[in-house]
C-alpha cells in the first residue's frame, strides 16, 4: 500500500519505518528541512533503540522515503497518517490542535482520489470532526474518509510496541476504510494484536483515557510509597504484591519520580479540560494531575533532609536525566523541575546520560555533563539515580567515588538496600 506519514517524530518515524519493513511503500513528510535532509543521509534525530537500522535499510531498498514536500506526498499516497504534535496550549490546559489544524487546511488541495486520512496523534474526543469539516470545506466527501487510529507505543520500546501490539484501534463507521486498514494491520493481527472497530469519537476516547488511567496507576503508587516511608515498609513488597492480583497487573506500578515525557502530562490535562467543555468532572484526573505536580517538590524535600539541608556547594551528580531510560526525550522529564531548584539552592550539578548533553540543561549555571559514568560520580556529595538505565545497574561506587561520605539516591530503587548497607554506603531509596 502507498502511505504517507505527516509528522517524522517519534511517532511518524517509527512508524513510518515499520510499515515500510512490512512491505509497504511510505513517504514521511515533515517541515523541518534539517531533518528530512538528515534522514536521507541515514541521521536519525531520535534515540530509540533498533531505529537507525531499520530507517537505513528500508530506505536503502526504497521503500522508505522522506520528503519536504507535503502535496506531491500526499498525492502519490492512498492513505494519509496524520502525526504532528498535539502539546499542551500555553498558559492553559487543554491540547493545542494548531498543527493538526494547519495539516488539515494544507492537504485540501491535494486530493482528487479517495484518500482514507487517519489522525495518529492523541487528540480530544471530537477533533476528527473538526478535521472532517475543514477538510469538507474544499473536497467532496466521497473522496475521502478521516479516521481515528491511536497510537500507543512507548517511547525505548516503540518498535516492539508497534510491530507487537496488544491492540489495534480503529475508530471509523466507513465499511471501506476499516476494510482496508484491517488489511494493512493484517501482518500484526496474525502474530496477535487484536484489532478492534469503534466509533470514531471512542477510539479518540480510549487513547486518552488509557493514559490516564496509567498515570493514575503510577500516581496511585507513588503515593503509597509516600506512606511506606512513613511506616518502615519497601514498596517494593506492596508493588510485588498488588501486581500478582491479575485483576491489577504489575506493569505502572513502580514507584518512583514524577511521571513525565510527552504524553502522561499534557494528556491528563488534555483529558481533564475535554471533560470539563462537557460539564463533566473527571476529579480522580485532576486529583493525580495535582499530585504527580507536587511530586518533585516531595522528592527534593528529601533531598535537603539527606543532605540535612546544607545543599550550598554540594556536588549532586544526576544518573539520567530524561523522564524514563531508553529514550532522549527530554520533554516534562521531572529533572527539569528538579535541576533548577537545587542550583537555586547552591548546589553544583553534574549529569551523565547515556543519550548524551540536554541543550534543555546547557543555559543553566552551574551544570556540567560529563561523558562518562565513572567520571561523573568520582567528586559527588550525592548521586541521584534518575532514570532506569541498564548502564546505572552494577556501578562499583565504592570504587568510582572519592569523596568517602557520600550518598545516593536511588529513585529508581535499582539496587538493594542490604547490600548497600554491606558495602557502608549511605542508600536512600522510594517508599523503604
Ligand atoms: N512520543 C510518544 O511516545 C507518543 C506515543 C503515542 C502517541 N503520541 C502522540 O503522537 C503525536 C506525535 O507525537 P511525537 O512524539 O511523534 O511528536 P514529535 O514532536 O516528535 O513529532 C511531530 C513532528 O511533526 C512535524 N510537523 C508539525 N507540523 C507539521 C506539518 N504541518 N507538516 C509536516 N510536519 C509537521 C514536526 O516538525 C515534528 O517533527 C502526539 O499527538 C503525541 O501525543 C506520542
Amino acid at each position: 500500500m502507498k502511505l504517507c506519514m505527516i509528522g517524522t517524530g517519534y511517532v511518524g518515524l517509527v512508524s513510518g519505518a515499520c510499515f515500510s519493513d512490512l512491505g509497504n511503500d511510505v513517504i514521511c513528510v515533515d517541515r523541518d528541512i534539517k531533518k528530512i535532509e538528515n534522514l536521507k543521509k541515514g541521521i536519525v534525530p531520535i534515540y530509540e533503540p533498533g531505529l537507525e537500522e531499520l530507517v537505513q535499510k528500508n530506505f536503502k531498498n526504497k521503500r522508505l522515503k522522506f520528503s519536504i514536500d507535503l502535496n506531491d506526498s500526499i498525492s502519490k499516497s492512498d492513505i494519509i497518517f496524520i502525526c504532528v504534535g498535539t502539546p499542551t496550549k500555553k498558559n492553559a490546559s487543554g491540547a493545542d490542535l494548531s498543527q493538526i489544524f494547519s495539516v488539515a487546511r494544507e492537504i485540501r488541495s491535494s486530493i482528487s482520489k479517495f484518500k482514507i486520512i487517519i489522525n495518529k496523534s492523541t487528540v480530544p474526543v471530537t477533533t476528527g470532526d473538526e478535521i472532517e469539516k475543514i477538510i469538507l470545506q474544499k473536497v467532496s466527501k466521497k473522496l475521502f474518509s478521516i479516521v481515528s487510529n491511536p497510537e500507543f507505543l512507548r517511547e525505548g520500546e516503540a518498535i516492539r510496541d508497534f510491530t507487537y501490539p496488544d491492540r489495534i484501534i480503529i475508530g471509523t463507521s466507513d465499511k471501506k476504510s476499516n476494510k482496508i486498514l484491517k488489511n494493512l494491520y493484517s501482518p500484526l493481527i496474525s502474530k496477535g494484536a487484536k484489532y478492534l472497530n469503534s466509533s470514531r469519537r471512542s477510539a479518540e476516547l480510549i487513547k486518552y483515557a488509557s493514559n490516564a488511567f496509567l498515570a493514575t496507576k503510577i500516581t496511585f503508587i507513588n503515593e503509597i510509597a509516600n506512606l511506606c516511608e512513613k511506616l518502615d515498609v519497601n514498596i517494593e513488597d506492596i508493588s510485588i504484591g498488588m501486581g500478582l492480583d491479575k485483576r491489577i497487573g504489575s506493569r505502572f506500578l513502580r514507584a518512583g519520580p514524577a511521571y513525565g515525557g510527552s504524553c502522561f502530562p499534557k494528556d491528563t490535562k488534555a483529558l481533564a479540560n475535554t471533560a470539563d467543555k462537557f460539564n463533566t468532572n473527571l476529579s480522580v484526573i485532576k486529583s493525580v494531575i495535582k499530585s504527580n505536580e507536587n511530586r518533585s517538590s516531595l522528592l527534593l524535600k528529601r533531598v535537603f533532609n539527606i543532605l540535612n539541608n546544607k545543599v550550598k556547594n554540594k556536588k549532586i551528580c544526576f544518573l539520567g536525566v530524561t523522564f524514563k531510560a531508553n529514550t532522549d526525550d527530554m520533554r516534562d522529564s521531572s529533572c527539569l523541575t528538579m535541576i533548577p531548584s537545587l542550583i537555586k539552592k547552591g548546589a553544583m550539578i553534574n549529569y551523565f546520560d547515556p543519550t548524551g548533553e540536554k541543550d534543555e540543561l546547557k543555559k543553566i549555571k552551574n551544570v556540567s555533563f560529563s561523558k562518562d559514568i565513572n567520571f561523573a560520580v568520582k567528586v559527588s556529595d550525592l548521586i541521584i539515580i534518575h532514570t532506569e538505565w541498564n548502564d546505572f545497574k552494577s556501578i562499583n561506587f565504592k570504587k568510582a567515588v572519592q569523596n568517602k561520605k557520600f550518598c545516593i539516591f536511588d529513585m529508581r530503587n535499582i539496587y538493594s538496600s542490604a547490600k548497600m548497607k554491606e558495602q557502608k554506603i549511605k542508600y536512600f531509596s522510594i517508599g523503604s
